[in-house]
């Protein structure tokens, strides 16, 4: 090599696509899988930038990005406009779409119907519906029809009111099996992965020996085989009450609002726009704009 020649760095290797296959390869090896929400195109480009394995458009939207109290009122057509753009925004990451509350739980027909336009209008991979007991049968309804399902056990938040409100769940043995028993048949009904909520990690001791598809913890302690955690939380851009099991990564918050507050003094103290914050014209333009208005003179305007 002579002197002075350099090595270029090597261009970043380009990752596989995520797929089932891969998510179950992972269990197979002990790799944590890594899973995040995203709800609009600049986070779901974060998640793939930050090369997380799977994105979940979670029903928590409703709340992290449309206001609403719980996760209850947001409709099929929300979350659909949701996991397009978020769609947009991924080429690596398994895609999930969260079904949200009243559009599956009636009939198979209708949880087939709601899954299969989450896959066809916004892209989804795969979706994601909560609870065992009647869930199991549209999950498997869901997966008869050629549509991978995630399944949601423990604290289901769209059930929350049933369970006596956002609290942990499992705490005695009777209802630790029966979170058992859900995931379980979840599993059994086809579904490729469980999300295990908020659940003493002795609970998810018990289940890992027996489950053979993918768990993901969220306050499930550290023996699941992947972790979720939701965007705005662990990025510090929701300002409401954080659950314990919310590890914030960043103070996101923070730095929007000085940026938007300096913004707001730049403005009011005409320290914005600078120079080079505008657009210059030709002197002999402006020159001639300047007779041409002083004449009254109409300005020749295309079209
Ligand atoms: O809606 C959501 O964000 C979720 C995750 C917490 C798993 O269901």
């Amino acid at each position: 090599m002579s002197a002075g020649a350099r090595i270029s760095p090597a261009p970043p290797a380009k990752r596989a696509t995520i797929t089932l296959a891969t998510l179950a390869e992972k269990k197979a090896l002990g790799e944590p899988i890594a899973m995040v929400t995203a709800y609009d195109y600049p986070s779901a480009q974060v998640a793939e930038a930050a090369g997380v394995d799977v994105v979940l458009v979670g029903d928590s939207a409703a709340m992290t990005v449309l206001g609403y109290p719980s996760t209850v009122p947001v409709s099929v057509e929300e979350m659909l406009m949701l996991a397009a753009a978020a769609r947009r925004g991924l080429t690596t990451p398994l895609l999930v779409g969260d079904l949200p509350f009243g559009s599956y739980e009636a009939s198979d027909v209708d949880a087939v119907r709601t899954a299969q336009r989450f896959v066809k209008e916004a892209g989804c991979d795969a979706v994601k519906l909560e609870r065992g007991g009647s869930s199991v049968e549209r999950a498997r309804a869901i997966v008869a029809a050629g549509i991978p399902v995630m399944g949601h056990v423990g604290l289901t938040p769209q059930t929350a009111t049933a369970l006596g409100g956002y609290r942990s769940q499992g705490r005695t043995a009777e209802r630790a099996a029966e979170v058992v028993d859900d995931a379980l048949a979840l599993e059994a009904a086809g579904c490729f992965a469980i999300v295990l909520e908020a659940i003493p990690s002795d609970v998810t001791d018990v289940l890992m020996p027996r489950l053979s598809v993918p768990a993901i913890g969220i306050g499930a302690g550290p023996a699941a085989d992947g972790q979720v955690l939701v965007f705005h939380d662990l990025l510090g851009i929701f300002d409401g009450h954080a659950a314990r099991f919310v590890k914030r990564y960043a103070k996101v918050r923070e730095a929007m609002v000085a940026g938007v507050a300096a913004f707001a003094d730049d403005v009011r103290l005409r320290r914005y726009p600078e120079p080079e914050h505008g657009y210059t014209m030709a002197p002999d333009e402006s020159a001639r704009l300047r007779r041409l208005v002083a004449d009254g003179e109409a300005v020749a305007r295309p079209g």
